[in-house]
């Protein structure tokens, strides 16, 4: 069986794979990317490669890590190496624009979204696409929730702009985009692995938006507080809308993506809207542990098999 090398940069989300791989006996390594310098005139080592880079990697001081990995994923695909999620996931993990694009190539809805590079543009931006509606402001490379905004008004979104809550995107692009008002106060995420549908779990967003499932992200437990209600913030469903999930597997088989979770959500006017590929996904483990699933197991089958077939080389 050959080596699996895992390239992330957030130890914190690696404990439940780390479990996952020594219970299957996999031979693996991390690859942190923050790690030294990259000779691109080495050869790479021999394995399977699993890219985990994040979108919200600058939020622990690793900027360049995205750039630093897009290098690094294209050096071992040149080399012929297995990579799994490789660059073109990644280029997909770090613009919500870029995803958007592709969705729609793939006939897979997509919330309006007008893209704006400049600060001083968002104001009109926003009032010229959606008018008096309320809209919502992201950045394009996102990752937990964070600094996605709703604005009542375009003078609520003007006072945010200027004021000191405001933070300029990591890559400069600021997404508007209209307001899902969801048929019922919950997201759906579909995750795949190998490119199969594996499970979905639903997200109760009663607390807002910030709706990372790894448990290091968690603040107490995964409930929702009292007063909302007593259903479990996140919840495993085993199915999704059959024509959906085909339209997902042949969107990721397009793309090389093999390990993934799709978030969607139901407007109240019936559309079915996707508005969040994560590459680098992570599990919720009480809600796993409530249905008796885990999703870690099933990246380690399915690595685990991986290293088991000889790889061709195409270098
Ligand atoms: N257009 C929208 N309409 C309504 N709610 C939204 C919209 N976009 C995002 N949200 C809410 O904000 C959460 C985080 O947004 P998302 O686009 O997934 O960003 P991130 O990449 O940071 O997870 C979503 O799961 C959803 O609950
Ligand atoms: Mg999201």
């Amino acid at each position: 069986m050959s080596k699996l090398y895992v390239v992330h940069e957030n130890p914190a989300w690696i404990g439940a794979f780390a479990d996952a791989f020594e219970a299957r006996g996999l031979t693996w390594q991390q690859w942190l990317i923050e790690d030294g310098a990259l000779d691109l005139s080495a050869i790479p080592p021999e394995g399977v490669f699993y890219s985990r880079m994040s979108a919200s990697a600058h939020t622990r001081d690793h900027r360049y890590a995205p750039e630093l990995t897009l290098a690094l994923l294209l050096w071992l695909e040149r080399h012929g190496r297995r990579v799994v999620n490789g660059s073109t996931a990644l280029d997909l993990e770090i613009s919500k624009a870029r995803q958007y694009s592709r969705l729609e190539s793939a006939g897979i809805r997509v919330p309006r979204t007008i893209v704006v590079a400049n600060k001083h543009e968002i104001v009109r931006a926003a009032d010229e696409a959606f008018g008096d509606a309320p809209v919502i402001l992201k950045p394009n490379r996102g990752g937990k929730g964070l600094g996605v905004r709703l604005f009542h008004t375009g003078a609520a979104l003007a006072d945010h702009l200027d004021s000191a809550d405001y933070e300029e995107p990591v890559d400069g692009i600021h997404l508007l985009q209209e307001y899902i008002v969801a048929e019922e106060r919950f997201i759906t995420r579909a995750e795949f692995v190998g490119g199969r549908f594996l499970y979905a779990v639903r997200v109760d967003t009663s607390d807002g938006f910030e709706l990372c499932p790894a448990e290091a992200c968690q603040v107490g437990d995964a409930f929702c507080p009292a007063g909302s209600n007593s259903r479990p913030k996140f919840e495993i469903v085993s199915d999704i809308d059959h024509g959906l999930k085909a339209s997902y597997e042949r969107f990721l088989s397009d793309n090389g993506i093999e390990i993934a979770g799709i978030e969607f959500m139901a407007g109240d006017d019936g559309r079915v809207l996707t508005y969040d590929i994560n590459t680098n996904t992570n599990y919720n483990p009480a809600a796993e542990a409530r249905a008796g699933r885990s999703g870690a197991l099933a990246v380690a089958d399915y690595l685990g098999s991986l290293l088991r077939t000889p790889h061709p080389h195409a270098a």
